[in-house]
């Protein structure tokens, strides 16, 4: 089983990038539908919630695990996730990898939540890797409740997405990561206010790329995944239109089971 796990549904974006890259391959999604979202929580509660995430995946047979939250893989660092003897893959590393390899100019805008804007982590590693970069930082919180609600393609989304671009468009960067799990449903929009010239990146892509490379160099690990497609997508709070966005964002009818933990 391939464990993945979000606040909330953003994180199925990455779950249908690994179903489509590993077609086949068993999947086990955890949703923390009655936390989210962690962009506006403290550290400490992210990083609680996080542990007891990996461990109820662990429980159900996941022998590798995906944080498919950026606000997760800010805080949840290699002293959190080197505690357990499985590897588990965060989102943000992959994507910093992919915009130094695309830009050109090395002006470079990353969008996220507040808590993952406010943490750093992206300026970081993005200056470990290539010190003179440029990173301009925009935290979008209402990009998340827009997404969840289904607003995609509303006139006021796009004001919204505008309005959040405008102080990265003025940078001119050339590159855009989308630092939140939840972004790429709104991508075209995002095209759209930051120009076409400007490089998006998909964490999505280039995490389920990252554990496609990542099962090919290790055939241990990958020899221990289930290979009978199934599928189960397990959240911690469940409404009908929880479940109308999570078939939006999967792109696929999904049946959403209720676990109190
Ligand atoms: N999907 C989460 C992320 O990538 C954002 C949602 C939240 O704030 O919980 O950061």
């Amino acid at each position: 089983m391939i464990g993945i796990f979000d606040s909330g549904t953003g994180g199925l974006t990455i779950a249908r990038a690994l179903a489509d890259h590993l077609p086949g391959y068993d999947i086990v999604y955890f949703g923390d539908t009655a936390r989210t979202p962690y962009g506006n929580r403290s550290p400490e509660a992210v990083i609680r919630y996080t542990l007891r995430n990996i461990h109820f995946l662990l429980d159900k047979g996941a022998k590798i695990i995906v944080m498919a939250c950026n606000t997760a893989s800010s805080f949840a660092d290699e002293h959190i996730t080197k505690r357990f003897d499985i590897p588990i893959f965060e989102v943000i590393t992959p994507a910093v990898a992919l915009s130094l390899n695309v830009s050109k100019t090395f002006r470079i805008g990353v969008i996220g939540t507040r808590a993952t804007v406010n943490s750093g982590i992206y300026e970081k590693k993005i200056r470990e890797i290539n010190p003179d970069a440029k990173i301009y930082s925009a935290a979008c919180p209402l990009l998340v409740p827009l997404v969840e609600e289904c607003w995609t393609d509303k006139p006021e989304t796009r004001m919204i997405v505008k309005k959040y671009l405008y102080p990265l468009k003025v940078r001119q960067i050339d590159t855009l990561i989308l630092g939140c799990t939840h972004y790429p449903i709104l991508k075209k929009i995002i095209q759209r206010k930051i120009g076409k010239r400007v490089n998006l990146i998909d964490s999505s892509l280039a995490v389920s790329e990252t554990v496609k490379d990542f099962l090919e160099k290790h055939p241990e690990v990958d020899n221990s995944l289930g290979k009978e497609g199934k599928a189960e997508f397990f959240v911690s709070d469940v409404t009908e239109h929880l479940e109308n966005t999570a078939r939006i964002i999967f792109k696929r009818n999904i049946a959403l089971r209720l676990i109190r933990i």
